[in-house]
């Protein structure tokens, strides 16, 4: 019998999940509707945010973002390279200059004293990244951005359940989520704009829908009023009823599905800790929930006489599927051309990106698979 394939990541859909999508479907009214705010009113329970807006991702609430925080030519935003593209080409996009940060070689993370000599005039925004769902030490970042006046906004894409100092990741500040099926919980394609400051969640809310001075959705005429008025011109990132529907029923399952992942961490943790070859992600020391969207492992291709992509390559030869989260941004074509910036510029980012890559983790994974990927990872390494 051939062995199936073991991919990176499923999403974990229950039945009562597509029931209630087919809801959707049949009631008449499938974009953004009642189950939006549902689903903004649900995440705020859940994460303590003052002000939540659905979106259609979290690279829509990056664009909106720097729209509504007016960034364009001239200003510089601070961000680590180590992260998904997403941002980066937001910034560029806007006209802006992203200028990226080094991380912390075992968390990846961001730190505050690796983001303070990266500060100029023309720094307007600080983007750093809760990294496979980890917390970022948020106090130090915190008070840097206060001292300097620049607003900082937490890319949480990974962080859906995760928390910092028993605060929940989205509680305070700003805090950009994304719901792709990868992710901890999915909407199918998604994201959600958390913050305490009402103001700028009203600016998103309404750039999110053409910059009209009401929502999409009128609560008293169930539609949006035809006089509806552009206040500014906006976009079109307003996220399908549909889609907020299944982002309810995860979300009541976001804590058994992220305990799930937390144990097959563990396991991996466990069984891995015995091969030289492999440094699985530090665990930072500050007191913080992790909400396990990756377990990230890092090769020792000198050791191992094997770089990072054939380790990838021999396992997929064994049915089991890997990730790379990720490649350095500014090793990416249209950055490396255009920013030049050398190999010992970024040190702890050039080293990881060079070795990272991510494991087999998603609830319904079964601990079969994960000895299954444990017992390949043991062979790759044997066969070298
Ligand atoms: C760190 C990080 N930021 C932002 C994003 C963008 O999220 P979305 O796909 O919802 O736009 C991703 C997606 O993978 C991500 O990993």
């Amino acid at each position: 019998m051939n062995t199936p394939f073991l991919p990176l990541s499923k999403p974990s859909i229950t039945e009562g999940e597509i029931a209630a999508v087919a809801e959707v479907l049949r009631s008449g009214w499938i974009t953004t509707g009642a189950k939006n705010a549902e689903l903004e009113r649900t995440v705020c329970e859940i994460t303590g945010a003052k002000f939540a807006v659905a979106l259609t991702s979290a690279t829509a609430g990056m664009h909106l973002l720097l729209k509504a925080l007016n960034i364009g030519p001239g200003d510089e935003v601070i961000t680590p390279s180590m992260t998904w593209v997403s941002t980066a080409n937001q910034i560029e996009l806007c006209g802006a200059t992203p200028v990226f940060t080094d991380v912390n070689r075992h968390t990846l993370m961001v730190e505050a004293d690796m983001i303070e000599p990266l500060i100029t005039e023309r720094t307007r925004l600080i983007v750093p990244v809760h990294y496979a769902g980890a917390s970022l030490d948020l106090d130090p970042l915190r008070a840097l951005a206060e001292r300097y006046a620049i607003p900082l906004v937490e890319d949480a894409a990974h962080a859906m359940g995760a928390s910092y100092k028993d605060q929940p990741t989205g509680q305070s500040g700003t805090a950009i989520f994304s719901f792709h099926p990868i992710k901890n919980i999915t909407t199918g394609e998604g994201g959600m704009f958390c913050s305490e400051d009402g103001q700028l969640a009203d600016k998103i809310r309404q750039l999110r829908f053409h910059g009209l001075g009401v929502d999409a959705f009128d609560r008293e005429t169930q539609g949006r009023a035809p006089q509806a008025e552009v206040i500014v011109p906006g976009y079109k990132y307003n996220l399908p009823d549909m889609n907020a529907v299944l982002g309810i029923g995860q979300l009541a399952r976001l804590d058994a599905m992220n305990q799930k992942r937390a144990e097959i961490a563990h396991t991996y943790l466990e069984q891995l800790k015995e091969i030289d070859e492999i440094e699985p992600l530090q665990l930072p020391e500050y007191k913080m929930k992790h909400c396990w969207h990756l377990f990230v492992i890092r090769l020792d291709i000198e050791r191992l006489a094997m770089n990072r992509d054939s380790f990838m390559q021999a396992l997929k030869d064994k049915q089991i599927g890997t990730g790379l989260h990720f490649r350095a941004t500014h090793t990416q074509k249209y950055y490396r051309e255009k920013y030049d910036i050398s190999k010992t510029e970024l040190p702890n980012t050039e080293w990881n990106s060079e070795r990272i890559c991510s494991l087999p983790l998603f609830p319904d994974m079964t601990m079969e698979d994960v000895q299954r990927v444990v017992t390949a990872v043991k062979e790759v390494i044997a066969e070298k």
